[in-house]
């Protein structure tokens, strides 16, 4: 079965050793995918099953989505219309989630996640990863990652994303728990472990307990950190060798250095710092020094209500001072350097064959006209 993408007016590879730029940019080209892999990128004599005219437009590698916890049940938008006049975000909202999260039944948190990822893919997303984090028990976190499962293979496990109320004053127990039976039922609908590093939830101390059991038990580690403040998320992230650290909202120069030394990519994720009114991260100097960085959308009901990938670069070309092309990079290759993932995020031969048709000549449009439905089609 091959599928041509003809007429492409403006193709991004991210490949510049493919065509113009850091981007690789190609004009006039058509895109061969096979089996679900790019077998070309200038579509000559090709005989295809199946073609797709992209009318003159501009194509770009399917967004990446390194971070977000779409399996849950409820909204906060009460709690947000609080912090809209002065209530400051403190994550404590999670424990709100749990609690609508454990009385939903199967088939309808199936059916509310199905929804959130046809949302994202209609915004451009082809591949996405998925926390849990709304259980905070064996059962339902378990029951979390299988449900996620059912729609990616990049799940990962959070059960230390805060401390369940019925913990309360217990926080090494609930890691004992975390790092125990909780891990066990988690392990085999799960890739990736991650903790919640912050003041409010956990300390560096459990955050390193509970990656060290995760890598015990094969998983590869990521970890939220340095959100709401300096802390020390980001070195230990570094020294425990995670695939990501993400949010980075508060960076002190050692950590910006920690970073540009590691292989562990910073990501941003700018729609929490707009949907809680923190500051924007200093992009520009964690790039400048050389470290890596990805941007995600971080959908979850509490901080970051959207799967719009096109607003985070909006966002991060506009308040976080980084390039159009750095932030179109950060949303497609980024994410799958923050995932590991070396079959996507770009399109050139061997690539899968996901990429997005836009409802313009050029990228840019993308930070240029925020809030515009951009996405033409999502091609997987
Ligand atoms: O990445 N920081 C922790 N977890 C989520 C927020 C979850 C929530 O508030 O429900 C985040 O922002």
């Amino acid at each position: 079965m091959a599928t041509v993408i003809d007429n492409i007016g403006l193709l991004v590879t991210n490949r510049p050793e493919m065509g113009e730029g850091a981007l690789g940019l190609l004009r006039d080209v058509s895109v061969v995918i096979a089996n679900g892999e790019v077998v070309s990128v200038d579509g000559v004599g090709q005989v295809a099953d199946e073609r797709i005219d992209a009318q003159g437009r501009c194509v770009l590698p399917g967004f990446v989505a390194s971070h977000t916890h779409l399996v849950f049940a409820g909204d906060r938008a009460e709690e947000f219309s609080k912090r809209m006049a002065g209530q400051p975000y403190d994550g404590g909202g999670i424990q709100v989630t749990t609690t609508a999260t454990r009385a939903a039944s199967d088939d309808d948190l199936r059916a509310l996640s199905k929804a959130r990822l046809e949302e994202a893919h209609r915004a451009g997303t082809t591949t996405i990863e998925i926390k849990s984090g709304y259980g905070l028990n064996v059962k339902d976190e378990a029951r979390s990652l299988r449900l996620a499962q059912e729609i990616t293979s990049e799940t990962t496990f959070l059960g230390a994303h805060l401390l369940p109320s019925e913990y309360a004053g217990r926080a090494d127990d609930y890691i004992d728990l975390v790092c125990g039976d909780m891990l066990t039922a988690a392990r085999p609908h799960a890739r990736w472990i991650d903790a919640f590093c912050e003041v409010g939830a956990f300390d560096e101390g459990q955050c390193r307990q509970v990656l060290t059991a995760g890598r015990e038990a094969g998983l590869g580690l990521r970890l939220h950190g340095n959100q709401l403040g300096h802390g020390p998320g980001v070195q230990l992230a570094v020294e425990m060798g995670c695939a990501s650290v993400d949010h980075c909202t508060y960076l002190s120069d050692e950590d910006i250095e920690a970073l540009a030394a590691s292989d562990t990519v910073a990501t941003f994720l700018p729609a929490t710092d707009f949907s809680t009114r923190q500051p924007y991260p200093d992009a520009r100097r964690v790039i400048d020094a050389g470290a890596s960085v990805a941007i995600a959308s971080n959908c979850n009901p509490g901080s970051s209500y959207t799967t719009s990938l096109s607003f985070c670069i909006a966002l991060a070309v506009r308040d976080m001072h980084m390039t159009i092309e750095e932030a179109i990079q950060a949303v497609t290759l980024g994410g799958a350097a923050a995932l590991r993932r070396d079959d996507v995020g770009y399109l050139a031969p061997g690539a899968k064959g996901h990429l997005v048709i836009l409802d313009a000549d050029s990228y840019h449009d993308l930070a240029y006209r925020p809030g515009v439905p951009l996405i033409a089609q999502t091609v997987t």
